[in-house]
């Protein structure tokens, strides 16, 4: 399958962007923290240049939490500041008021020496679509927030939410578009339901995750779907009839659940998958493997690791 990406405003978004960050202090950019790699744009790095940075990863509860860990600390090292928060509940949150006045902490020096005080940081919410820009902006600034309206010296319509005396946002989020040579970058923004689906072929994708699933995180699907007891019950027969022995029969189901098309048949099963006539409707099947998967009912799932 190839992999693309929609087209869009992209130069349009872009030079928006350019603009934008002429403004502010600090760039928090929003990662999906199940692909903290694939959903930046490397080009980010170099329209934030001499600016704080940021990074929230975003939808550290559909991510699994030992990654969040190892992911935080992989951008630390680089030298971001790092936040896990999930935006939807406005878990993790709070943490952020503190990062900030820890990550600018040379602004605030800098202000002083030249005898400014009580500057607010100014930052932008930049990312790619669909990792929770609005999501973040809207729980983050809640109800408490106050737009500050037009200021002398900022481009005319330029909102900025007051989040406390400290903090401005601006209110519109810089996006940038996904951006990969690699397939698997792309096949990654596919999983999580970041490219448009009706480029994409479901059951495909859905072996291409059943596969990653079995090799990393074995037996969730078995679980999810209630599949141990259809082995159990023989419910593999087919293409392993006649393997007698144990020896022949542990390693027909290893192989079996190994096999990615055999899972994907087993789930249309257990999920009654039927189009008229009998036959196993796969592309039914798939549809529900990636759906639950991007609704977190699988489980918390990191689909790409820090290496
Ligand atoms: P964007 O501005 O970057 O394009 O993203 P947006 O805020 O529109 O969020 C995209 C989707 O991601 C939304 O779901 C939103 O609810 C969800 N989302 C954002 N942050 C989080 C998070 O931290 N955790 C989880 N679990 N989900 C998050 P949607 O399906 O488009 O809408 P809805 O389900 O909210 O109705």
């Amino acid at each position: 399958m190839n992999y693309q990406w929609y087209p869009g405003h992209m130069t349009k978004a872009k030079r928006m962007m350019q603009e934008n960050i002429k403004l502010i202090d600090l760039v928090i950019e929003l990662v999906d923290a199940r692909i903290p790699l694939s959903s930046r744009n490397p080009d980010i790095d170099e329209l934030s240049k001499n600016k704080f940075r940021m990074i929230l990863l975003n939808k550290a509860d559909l991510a699994d939490s030992r990654y969040n860990k190892e992911w935080a600390e992989y951008f630390k090292e680089k030298g971001f500041s790092v936040v896990e928060v999930n935006s939807k509940s406005g878990a993790g949150l709070k943490s952020i008021q503190g990062a900030v006045q820890e990550v600018c902490r040379d602004k605030f020096e800098r202000d002083r020496k030249r005898g400014i005080v009580n500057r607010p940081v100014r930052a932008m919410v930049v990312g790619i679509p669909n990792v929770g820009k609005s999501t973040f902006i809207n729980s983050f600034a809640g109800k408490a927030c106050a737009k500050t309206g037009n200021k002398p010296g900022v481009t005319k319509g330029k909102q900025w939410i007051r989040l406390n005396k400290g903090l401005e946002l601006l209110d519109t989020p810089g996006i940038l578009w996904p951006k990969f040579e690699d397939q698997k970058t792309g096949m990654r923004l596919a999983f999580i339901g970041s490219m448009n689906d009706d480029i994409l072929h479901m059951d495909e994708l859905a072996l291409e995750l059943i596969r990653f699933l079995q090799q990393h995180y074995a037996g969730l699907l078995e679980k999810r779907y209630g599949l141990d007891e259809a082995m159990a019950g023989g419910g593999f027969d087919g293409v392993r009839k006649g393997e007698e022995d144990e020896i022949g029969k542990r390693t027909a189901l290893e192989e079996w659940q190994k096999d990615a098309l055999g899972m994907l048949n087993r789930i249309g099963e257990s999920r009654h998958c039927y189009s008229k006539g009998e036959e196993l409707d796969l592309e039914r099947a798939a549809g529900i493997v990636v759906d639950d998967f991007r609704s977190g009912k699988l489980g918390r799932i990191t689909l790409e690791f820090p290496v």
